[in-house]
């Protein structure tokens, strides 16, 4: 269908939205409606004036150089270290590792601990329709190492089923691997109730990349073992996240990378100098622990559960849009921003395409989860009630066009 067939569709808010103003790129953009969060989301003032600070007041490799811009640099690090293990309820600053993001916080897991410590026959409790980035790491480690996965399900609505995981643990079992937000689904997991359910001996793997900066955290009050998150899906940069690492596992894990700072790598050392080879990337660290800072002071603010909410009751009522899992309007309250849909008639890249040519920028396809191709919004706390009825009139507009 040619993009000109289609009314033109008025892109309005009433006044500035609060929170909006803070981010300059929707600011300096007000045509744009950004709704693809969950890939990544955009960059708050505060955290850009706390790189600025860093970086314009002396550069220097941190723990590299006994000059005092080199202190500087390693005690912005530890700070950094610290202001992230206090966000996520981790005691102890040292089982903050900095990767370069979920995906290689994830695979640090598979290959750092799991490749020593786990034993031909062991299992793992997996949800296949997970991102790869948590599946494919244990799928190629079961099959080196003669490990056994044991998948268990979601309910329709894209909650974690209890009762199958609970029912798929053994003796056996080793580690549940768990999404705490599904990036499909949207559904937030209670990871206190799946601890619950898990023997002690389990280890309990979680991957925070949609939830962190929806939901708090506490690692410890939570009996997390492994927490995995990223920079650029919390209002930080990206190409920075982090692997916080429960006491009881850090003894047990082994570098995988080595390099500099690492010559005098001895057993005793704390893990995050096992796991952190060469240059650290301050700048993102800065930005990382700046973003749990804006989490934090915005909370009181946050508009997602009302916009969730919103969102839903609008795509629920409307049968000529199918989502991707069943909710009730009951249970919204469970739900993050996410919502993933098919429009009748329609493929999911072509809708993408054409709210695109109205400047509202959602995700399509499958997700890197395996699902159905559909169309994802994803909700972030500067995203307005009059955003998402604008996207929704288009979706009838794009509808009745094509009809
Ligand atoms: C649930 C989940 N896990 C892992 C990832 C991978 O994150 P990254 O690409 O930042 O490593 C994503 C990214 O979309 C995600 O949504």
């Amino acid at each position: 269908m040619p993009i000109s067939s289609l009314p033109a569709t008025n892109i309005s808010y009433i006044g500035t939205p609060p929170l909006k103003e803070r981010f300059p790129a929707l600011v300096k953009n007000p045509d744009v409606i950004y709704f693809d969060n969950g890939a990544t989301t955009q960059v708050p003032n505060a955290v850009l004036s706390a790189v600025h600070e860093y970086a314009g007041s002396g550069a220097a490799n941190p723990g590299r150089g006994s000059y005092d811009w080199a202190d500087d640099a390693n005690e912005y690090v530890q700070e950094c270290r610290s202001i992230i293990a206090n966000f996520i309820g981790l005691s102890g600053e040292n089982g903050v590792v900095f990767t370069s993001g979920t995906t290689m916080s994830l695979n640090m897991v598979a290959q750092s601990w799991g490749r020593h410590v786990l034993m031909p026959g062991d299992e793992i409790l997996l949800c296949l329709s997970d991102h790869h980035s948590m599946t494919l790491p244990w799928e190629e480690l079961a099959k080196e190492k003669q490990l056994v996965i044991r998948p268990y399900h979601l309910h329709a609505n894209g909650s974690i089923n209890l009762s199958d995981l609970q029912g798929r643990v053994t003796d056996k079992t080793k580690l549940c691997c768990v999404t705490h937000i599904n990036n499909t689904a949207g559904w937030i997991n209670n990871l206190t109730a799946i601890r619950d359910i898990l023997p002690e001996h389990v280890f309990l793997n979680v991957d925070a990349a949609q939830g962190i900066s929806h939901v708090p955290i506490q690692m410890d009050r939570q009996g997390i073992d492994f927490l995995s998150f990223s920079g650029h899906k919390m209002f930080a940069f990206g190409g920075i996240g982090a692997l916080c690492i429960s006491k009881r596992v850090q003894d047990n894990m082994r570098p995988l990378f080595y390099g500099g700072g690492m010559a005098e790598y001895a057993k005793s050392d704390p893990i995050y100098k096992k796991l952190e080879a060469g240059t650290l990337n301050v700048a993102g660290i800065v930005s990382l622990s700046a973003a749990c800072k804006f989490i934090e002071d915005t909370r009181a603010q946050n508009p997602l559960s009302s916009l969730t909410r919103h969102l839903y009751t609008l795509f629920l009522s409307n049968p000529r849009i199918d989502l991707l899992y069943e909710q009730k309007p009951y249970a919204l309250d469970h739900l993050s921003g996410i919502l993933s849909f098919t429009l009748e008639g329609f493929d999911s890249g072509e809708v993408a395409d054409i709210l695109n040519e109205y400047g509202i920028f959602v995700r399509a396809g499958r997700h890197c989860a395996g699902v159905k191709d559909s169309v994802r919004i994803s909700l972030q706390i500067y995203n307005t009630e009059d955003e998402i009825n604008t996207l929704y009139n288009l979706l009838e507009t794009i509808y009745e066009s094509h009809a």
